[in-house]
């Protein structure tokens, strides 16, 4: 197959069972995994309950005929897959390029198990070559850019049409080129106790599949 984000989506929904609460991730590698789930569910009569990440998804998913549920509704996750913009070896990565990291992470730490697909080119050593985004509440947010670029962080609002991107929760999104994150963990905690942050894009830990797209085929990667 020679699209590699195809090939991880389908193969991805091969872990989706009857009976499942299943995370619907999003962006464009993610989609072909909701694609997939919604054939399922049609051709197949796949009874599951879906629960979206974004606006986008949630479009999605119900022009796919797929029941779904809120978050609230529901005690837990069963399984979420979702794409992912960097992993690194220890399957902690970055997530947010599309701007959906806060209700991702909201979906990934309320399941039992999270599969990441991405293509080849995601896999990396060390994570921060991909710009780290940051989900910050409105109110303060220049201050708050002018913090992270005193760390040294360089700091830009992402930008939608001219303006300041307003994610799905209707908060700004400050994408930070680190270059090189030497110890994400320590970030994730510093970024979890900035005031004005809601979230950020490090997912630390919430991972324990990761399917890579390959020229040659689809390798499951599991967390030992
Ligand atoms: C959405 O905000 C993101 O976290 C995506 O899951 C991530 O950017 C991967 O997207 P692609 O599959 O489109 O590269």
């Amino acid at each position: 197959m020679s699209n590699l984000k195809e090939q991880v989506g389908i193969k991805a929904a091969e872990f989706v069972t009857d009976g499942m609460v299943v995370g619907l991730g999003t962006g464009s590698t993610a989609y072909y995994f909701v694609q997939e789930i919604g054939r399922r569910v049609k051709e197949e009569g796949l009874q599951i309950v879906g629960v979206t990440t974004s606006h986008a998804t949630a479009e999605q998913a119900a022009s796919l005929g797929i029941p779904l549920k809120n978050i609230d509704d529901v005690e837990s996750v069963d399984l979420t897959v979702d794409g992912a913009d960097e992993v690194d070896s220890q399957f902690n990565g970055i997530k947010g390029g599309g701007a959906a990291l806060l209700m991702e992470k909201v979906v990934a730490v309320n399941s039992k198990d999270c599969i990441w697909i991405v293509d080849e080119s995601k896999v990396v050593e060390t994570l921060g070559a991909f710009k780290l985004p940051v989900e910050v509440v409105q109110y303060g947010s220049e201050n708050l850019f002018r913090l992270f670029e005193t760390k040294g962080y360089r700091p830009s609002f992402r930008i939608t049409n001219g303006k300041k991107h307003v994610t799905d929760m209707q908060n700004f999104i400050i994408d930070l080129d680190l270059g090189r994150i030497e110890d994400a963990r320590a970030l994730s905690d510093e970024l979890d106790h900035t005031v004005g942050v809601v979230e950020h894009g490090l997912f630390i830990g919430l991972i324990s599949k990761v399917i890579v797209g390959r020229p040659e085929g689809p390798q499951i990667l599991e967390k030992n």
